[in-house]
């Protein structure tokens, strides 16, 4: 078999076969095919695209490049959640111990922040003490024991769409439906769990910008779930405007308790209750309608509240911070951003909301920064709401007050303000499963 081949083959619309997409895969991922030569097969892929079949077995062989982690030693059935980034979207920190209160299983690797958007893996950092590198053992002993563990992505976990990825970031080769979905699938299937649901956020702060892409990657990802034998279903949800309140990670941490308390802002609650909703009903739990009261019980109970401090302190965690926000180390500085003029909010930049927070150091601009875990913005008003002159718009906060100005400027770019409230889309757009799409 030659490289040269298989690129020709997809340059003229063909359709690779397992062997074929395993040589290219494999041969890349060891150093025996040069990158020009992956470069050009990946943009054959983007202008010519694939089939279902082809990229659930491009999904498979790339996830198969390095450890598939085997979670029989855990008991139960264990179920994976998957978010394309937001700004402001902690979910996982909510659903998960809401699901593990309810008996599924949670064997969790996450990442972390990643440009304008947060990760679970930092904000969990953000309380004292917590390990998120624990080893095998421990983490299949911990999830045994109590349920849930969430961990940062460990070991060698498709090593393929890591040198796949990085090429594909600098070749035009990133906006590709196929692409996409068996870079992010091929490390869900190598991290082992039987159920998966996905929330593919859309809008102006995510990475898909419109309902109609999202839907699509939404597909091509539940065929590759179907494909492979894992059962996946996806939301697609609002990222026009920032989830919930807070924005950076004890800010976050503290959020999601809020929410798990029963007192959580009513975007960031409804978006969680669906997610955890669909989540047990992936593992079998019941109907929908069954799966959302369950979940809300588990909050009503303060069972999913005390899965999360279980969590934590089994990582090592002080579980302080989750009792009392104030315990989490304070940002040294804070400034209130005051509306120059009425009117109403009739839009937010979210992205740009996002690069505010990182600008205040709430995420990475160089992948060797350290993040101040309590620098970050809290939103008073968000789309929609009315605003007066001279009313608090946010409160930013960080360690260094050099960083005021520059996030300030950023935070007033990203609002559009308007004479009249525009309608907003719902916060839960589709839901993408194996028998079709149903929209709201
Ligand atoms: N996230 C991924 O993991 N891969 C992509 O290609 C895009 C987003």
């Amino acid at each position: 078999m030659r490289m040269f081949d298989i690129i020709a083959k997809k340059r003229d619309g063909g359709v690779l076969s397992r062997e074929e997409l395993e040589f290219a895969v494999m041969g890349f991922t060891n150093g025996q095919i040069p990158d020009y030569q992956m470069s050009a097969l990946l943009m054959a892929i983007y202008l010519k695209g694939m089939t279902e079949q082809e990229t659930a077995q491009l999904t498979d062989v790339m996830a198969h490049s390095g450890d598939m982690v085997d979670l029989s030693a855990i008991s139960g059935v264990k179920a994976d959640k998957h978010s394309t980034g937001g700004v402001g979207d902690k979910t996982t920190l909510v659903i998960a111990p809401i699901v593990a209160a309810c008996g599924v299983k949670i064997a969790k690797m996450s990442g972390r922040g990643l440009g304008h958007t947060g990760g679970t893996v930092d904000k969990m950092e953000a309380v004292p003490g917590t390990e998120t590198a624990l080893d095998r053992q421990r983490f299949f002993d911990q999830v045994n024991r109590i349920g849930i563990s969430v961990i940062g992505q460990s070991g060698n976990l498709a090593p393929a769409d890591k040198k796949m990825y990085a090429l594909r970031d600098v070749t035009a080769t990133i906006g590709c439906v196929p692409l996409i979905a068996s870079s992010i699938m091929s490390k869900k299937l190598a991290a082992g769990s039987d159920c998966i649901l996905l929330d593919v956020k859309t809008g102006n702060g995510a990475f898909m910008k419109t309902l109609e892409e999202s839907i699509q990657l939404a597909q091509a990802m539940v065929s590759i779930g179907r494909h492979n034998g894992r059962k996946v279903a996806a939301l697609i949800t609002d990222m026009d405007t920032p989830l919930g309140h807070n924005i950076g990670n004890s800010l976050e941490v503290a959020e999601s308790v809020e929410v798990l308390k029963g007192r959580g802002p009513a975007d960031l609650t409804e978006v969680c209750y669906q997610l955890a909703a669909n989540m047990l009903y992936l593992a079998g739990k019941g109907t929908l309608e069954a799966c959302r009261k369950m979940a809300e019980e588990a909050v009503a109970s303060g069972a999913a509240y005390e899965k999360l401090k279980q969590m934590f302190a089994a990582q090592g965690g002080d579980v302080s911070v989750l009792d009392d926000p104030a315990n989490f180390p304070q940002a040294a500085y804070s400034r209130v951003v005051l509306a120059k003029e009425s009117g109403y909010l009739v839009r937010m930049n979210t992205e740009l909301v996002g690069n505010a927070s990182v600008v205040l150091g709430a995420g990475r601009i160089t992948k060797e920064d350290s993040i101040d875990f309590a620098a970050g913005i809290v939103l008073h008003k968000k789309t929609g709401d009315r605003v007066e002159a001279g009313e608090p718009l946010a409160t930013l906060y960080a360690e260094n007050e050099g960083r005021f100005d520059g996030a300030e400027e950023m935070f007033r770019n990203a609002l559009t303000f308007g004479p009249a409230p525009q309608a907003q889309p719902p916060l839960v757009m589709a839901r993408v499963t194996e028998s079709g799409v149903e929209r709201f």
